[in-house]
């Protein structure tokens, strides 16, 4: 049976694919900040599951965190790394912004060095980030969030070069990029388009994820936004 750690998956995206994951057989580390949730999410799940408080605001204990759950769970197969926060911040407040760094940089770089190491002793496994469309290109109102995406996105890219240069060819590294997708994180922003409900989303990295793939688009038409943000010229994206 084939085991999967989520980390973020208390609620949105994380928890859902968690269900996902679960439906299919695997059985499932869910790891998050909220204990509570993660417990109620276990009696859902109708394979075996194991939780684990982990708080990414707190790098070296949620590399601890991590490193026990590995243990607990015995072997592990897939690392998701789908925590991730932001705010739109359009007076610009560090307060607001440091979140972001400090989760979705240094939280998101502890568990990638972990995942790694752990997968470079074993010799296969697969390490799945989840970055977004916003880090294509900034966006005005939440710069922290979309360079912290784009840190996200090169990070993965870094890692597939290394594995392999360095010959691990069967540690596999998948960048999912999602649009907008209706979750806590985005139920008070304002205008959305092309919004995703959270169990579609999860679907489609469910299956992004089965089949290996190197960067998936959710839902799959955020790919031509991707390109269309990422070549519009400057006169006209400054205008949005
Ligand atoms: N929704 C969208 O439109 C959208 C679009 C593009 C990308 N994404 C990305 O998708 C991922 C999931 O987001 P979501 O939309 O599902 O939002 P969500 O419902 O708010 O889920 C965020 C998850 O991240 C976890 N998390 C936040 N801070 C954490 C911390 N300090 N330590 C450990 N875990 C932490 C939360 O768990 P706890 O609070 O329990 O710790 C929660 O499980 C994020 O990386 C987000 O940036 C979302």
């Amino acid at each position: 049976m084939e085991k999967v750690i989520i980390i973020g998956a208390s609620s949105g995206i994380g928890k859902h694919l968690a269900k996902e994951f679960s439906k299919d057989g695997f059985v499932v580390g869910l790891a998050s900040r909220r204990l509570e949730l993660l417990e109620e999410l276990k009696t859902e799940l109708p394979t075996k599951s194991y939780v684990k408080k982990l708080d990414l605001y707190d790098a070296d204990s949620a590399i601890k965190a991590l490193d026990e759950l590995i243990n607990e769970m015995g072997d592990v197969d897939v690392i998701i790394i789908n925590s991730g926060t932001g705010h739109d911040n359009p007076v610009l407040e560090w307060c607001k912004e440091r979140p972001s760094v400090e989760v979705n940089v240094s939280g998101f770089t502890a568990m990638a060095v972990s995942a790694t190491n752990y997968f470079i002793k074993r010799g296969k496994g697969h390490i799945v980030g989840i970055s977004s469309v916003a880090g294509i290109r900034p966006f005005r109102l939440c710069p922290a969030y979309g360079a912290s995406k784009a840190y996200i996105s090169f990070y993965l890219e870094g890692l597939r070069h290394k594995f392999a240069k360095e010959g691990f060819d069967k540690i596999y590294i998948t960048d999912i990029r999602p649009g907008f997708v209706y979750t806590d994180l985005t139920k008070n922003n304002g205008k959305m388009f092309w919004v995703s409900t959270v169990e579609k989303a999860a679907s489609q990295i469910y299956t992004a994820t089965i089949n290996k793939k190197k960067i998936a688009y959710v839902t799959k038409r955020w790919k031509l936004i991707a390109f269309i943000m990422k070549y519009i010229p400057d006169f006209i994206y400054n205008r949005i």
